[in-house]
């Protein structure tokens, strides 16, 4: 099972993760937790650029799907064809709502480079962490040094918001919509809560739902 953590910056996603790795493993499975951009050397690589340089926003995209490129060959569909979770902290919802929403790039070019890059890979099931702009500026402000991203203004992470909901808007069945804004005791207890949900619905379908490995015709693996 492939799954995603997706949400503006200060919804405090990464707090979960951990949570939902124990879930799995309390389940006699094997986990594979990773982020994006990110998850393999020249992936981190490519994170530290695109994080801290200033560059133009198909730069940016390219990056992003080139590092993601790289982390599903030898990562992603490795572990997902021996049967692992796979717990992904940001995957392509995160390039759609912060290049695409926020930045303003090109929608269509995006979900060029998304079949390009991935082919029919979609996570199977993506906790979107919701919460207001504000709220999360607040978070932000209280925990850490901004990198390139966290230190936009409220209007931007108000559009990565909206592309995030268009995404939903899209597939609304791979999304599961977690409300940040309660206390993180809360927000834990909803999201192995809707995890033990899904999980039902996946241990009858997931072999036949995990899908073939990654065959993008005329790119070569
Ligand atoms: P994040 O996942 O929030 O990590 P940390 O908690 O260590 O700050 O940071 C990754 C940043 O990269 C985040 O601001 C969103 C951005 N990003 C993109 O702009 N596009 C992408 O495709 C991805 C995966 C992330």
């Amino acid at each position: 099972m492939f799954i995603t953590f997706e949400g503006i910056d200060g919804a405090g996603k990464s707090t979960h993760l951990a949570a939902l790795a124990q879930w799995w493993r309390a389940r006699d499975r094997e986990v594979v937790l990773t982020r994006e951009p990110g998850g393999t050397p020249l992936a981190e690589r490519l994170r530290e650029m695109v994080l801290h340089e200033a560059m133009d926003p198909l730069t940016e995209s390219l990056l992003v799907f080139a590092a993601r490129r790289e982390h599903l060959l030898k990562v992603i569909e490795p572990a997902l064809a021996r049967g692992a979770v796979v717990l992904c902290d940001r995957f392509t919802d995160a390039t759609f709502a912060y290049q695409g929403g926020g930045r303003g790039f090109n929608w269509a070019v995006l979900a060029q480079l998304e079949t390009w890059v991935q082919g029919d890979r979609q996570p199977d099931l993506t906790f979107l962490f919701d919460v207001p702009p504000e709220v999360a500026q607040a978070r932000r402000a209280a925990v850490r040094q901004p990198d390139r991203f966290e230190a936009q203004d409220e209007a931007f992470f108000a559009r990565v918001r909206q592309a995030y909901e268009a995404r939903r808007q899209a597939q609304p069945l791979r999304f599961a919509v977690v409300d940040a804004t309660a206390a993180p005791d809360v927000v834990g207890t909803q999201v192995l809560s809707l995890m033990a949900d899904r999980a039902g619905v996946q241990g009858a379908e997931g072999a036949a739902r995990r899908g073939p490995p990654l065959d993008v015709p005329g790119v070569a693996s």
